[in-house]
């Protein structure tokens, strides 16, 4: 039993039947909305915008008012963890993400701290407590963290990369190096999730990002094995909370990813849903996968390409509508409205109920 009045995303992540597909977006709290640009120079920047709690929830909230989804998912970054473990998180105008002090040797990640979510990352638990209550629960709210191996890309990398140099050195250097580094970034992801949980999110999600950059058994070993320990962690301790866990191309180790026990797989467009739910067999859900590139279309093309989408997943209660990753910044706002009443309109075909 669930007090919130759309239940179509729990459902679908729960197995119930549901009158028509549920859609979030991936960064539906960004760039591409006017009234988040407004937030946004109202704070100043990004992470006063990110670690402020009403300002966090005023941005989670703007897709909400905005448009008819699904769910709300809480505005913050997968950064904020490395940031409070020590590193120093800042945005550079248009160059994204950077770190003061990056890690890069055995030394550096023994001196490395263990925030404790409710000190050092208490400002994202306020701003869970807030959203949740001004949701007054109308949409689920969705937590979220980044997958060990992707955060730890970033905090070896110092930033966003193209080669990824210090990381994959790194690997084939001193894997041992790098799987205590891991493991620090998995204990304190599980702890992170966990009072997000008790704070309030009702689903969470894994945003593994640079899985795709590495070998089938570098993936196993280096981001797959760590995220099983946060949904083994998870089901523990949280065992009603669904859990998503997105490689982003990494379409190929579906399987993989499906066993780990977690409710639902994000799926980018390089794969059809047909074979991904072939490959899946049903165990999960999916979760995506319009490339978010269509929205640059006309109405006549994101109509087609929606119904693409919803057609290739095919009849069936356990599909969540999304795009294949987040959505760019030059979006126009009334494309994204139109796909979200195209797929109210289109989805209820694929539904028994
Ligand atoms: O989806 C949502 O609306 C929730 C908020 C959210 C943000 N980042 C806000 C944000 C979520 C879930 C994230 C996750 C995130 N952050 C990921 C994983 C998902 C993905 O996109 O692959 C990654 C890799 C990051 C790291 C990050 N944060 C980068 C690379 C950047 C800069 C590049 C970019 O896309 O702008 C950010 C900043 C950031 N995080 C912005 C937003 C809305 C843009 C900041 C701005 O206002 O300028």
């Amino acid at each position: 039993m669930h007090s919130i009045r759309n239940t179509r995303l729990l459902d679908v992540l729960n197995d119930k039947g549901v009158d028509r597909t549920p859609i979030w977006i991936m960064r539906q709290a960004g760039r591409y909305l006017p009234e988040y640009m407004a937030t946004r120079k109202k704070a100043g920047d990004f992470m006063t915008l990110a670690s402020t709690p009403e300002l966090a929830c005023e941005v989670t909230l703007q897709p909400i008012r905005r448009f008819t989804l699904d769910a709300a998912i809480l505005f913050s970054d997968i950064l904020t963890v490395p940031d409070a473990m020590g590193l120093g998180l800042y945005f550079e105008a248009g160059e994204g993400p950077r770190f003061k002090s990056p890690v890069r040797t055995p030394e550096d990640i023994k001196n490395l701290g263990k925030p404790d979510p409710e000190t050092e990352l208490r400002y994202v638990m306020d701003a869970v407590r807030l959203i949740r209550r001004e949701l007054n629960e109308s949409v689920p709210l969705i937590g979220f963290a980044g997958s060990p191996w992707t955060v730890a890309t970033y905090m070896v990398e110092g930033g966003g990369s193209k080669d990824y140099p210090h990381i994959k050195r790194l690997m084939y250097g001193d894997e041992g190096a790098l799987h205590r580094l891991l493991l620090k970034i998995t204990e304190t992801t599980i702890d992170y999730l966990r009072a997000q949980v008790d704070a309030g999110a009702q689903s969470l999600m894994v945003f593994d990002t640079w899985g795709g950059i590495l070998t089938p058994r570098a993936y196993h070993a280096f981001s797959l094995h760590y995220m099983q320990r946060i949904v083994d962690a998870l089901k523990k301790s949280h065992a009603t909370t669904p859990i998503t866990l997105f490689t982003k191309n990494g379409g190929m180790w579906l399987p993989d990813i499906a066993r780990t026990g977690c409710d639902a797989v994000g799926v980018d467009w390089t794969i059809d849903l047909r074979d991904a739910r072939a490959l899946t067999r049903d165990n999960v859900a999916l979760q995506g996968n319009l490339d978010p590139g269509v929205l640059y279309g006309s109405k006549s093309k994101i109509r087609e390409e929606v119904q693409r989408v919803l057609e290739s997943y095919g009849e069936g209660e356990r599909h969540i509508f999304n795009l294949g990753h987040g959505i760019h910044q030059h979006i126009d706002p009334e494309n994204v409205e139109f796909m979200i009443e195209t797929v109210h309109e289109l989805s209820p075909a694929f539904h028994r109920k």
